[in-house]
């Protein structure tokens, strides 16, 4: 078939609007695939094939989305359970684990993920990978802007021994750090091997004052969506 990588999110998106009911708390998740599932839901909703539902979007980005398309919308401080989110991810392994982050949203995403009775990842299969945080792409931290320097040297430290090397991520074309939604900035960790125990490794990181959160995300999804050149197919954790 001529499908294009965007076709193939397209794909996943429109299965994971799928388990989305009337009267559902959606968290709208962020990113080049989830983008098509926001606009999917707008689309149902236009047709009435849909009523009621009220969206917790991950991101200013999402959170302007939503509004163009008409989606009614809430926060966490509200609705503090949400019944499903549909996301995308960075990598995905067997167990369900991700990365995620590389847009940045990690911390908005965990948050509204973590409060979700459901959540639906939807990926190309370009995303699946044996270890998450061993393909050399990066692991992304969210960390405070104060000694933003420290914090990465501290980052680095604790991975030596699986190469690691954290870069300060920093905006497009500039020099100038890349900055959050929530005005933090994020160090990307690029590891030569996995880093082995994934909450070993999670606990490590959390621990480190200046860090506020990190794009693992173990144990949260319950549903994996993956769309492949020969088709669609969903698994459940
Ligand atoms: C946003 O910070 C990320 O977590 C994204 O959800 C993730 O990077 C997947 O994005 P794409 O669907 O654009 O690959």
């Amino acid at each position: 078939s001529n499908l294009t990588q965007d076709d193939l999110k397209k794909l996943a998106a429109y299965k994971a609007v799928e388990y989305v009911k009337s009267g559902m708390v959606v968290g709208l998740g962020t990113g080049s695939t989830a983008k098509h599932a926001v606009a999917r839901i707008s689309e149902l909703l236009r047709q009435g094939k849909l009523r009621d539902i009220i969206g917790i979007p991950t991101s200013t980005t999402t959170h302007e989305q939503a509004v163009s398309l008409g989606i009614p919308l809430s926060d966490l401080d509200s609705h503090p359970v949400v019944d499903l989110s549909i996301d995308g991810a960075d990598e995905v392994d067997p167990a369900l684990n991700l990365v995620k982050g590389r847009g940045g949203s990690l911390l908005r995403e965990k948050m509204v993920e973590g409060a979700s009775k459901k959540f639906v990842v939807i990926v190309d299969e370009s995303k699946l990978v044996k270890h998450i945080g061993g393909s050399g792409l990066a692991v992304p931290v969210e960390v405070v802007p104060f000694c933003c320097d420290f914090t990465r040297g501290k980052l680095e430290e604790l991975f030596r021994e699986a190469g690691c090397k954290a870069k300060l991520r920093v905006k497009s074309g500039g020099e100038a750090a890349a900055v959050t939604d929530n005005g933090n900035y994020v160090v990307d960790l690029y590891l030569e091997r996995d880093m082995g125990d994934l909450e070993a490794a999670s606990e490590k990181i959390l621990r480190l004052p200046g860090v506020v959160e990190h794009g693992m995300f173990l144990g949260i999804a319950t549903t994996l969506i993956v769309a492949g050149k020969s088709g669609v197919t969903v698994k459940d954790r």
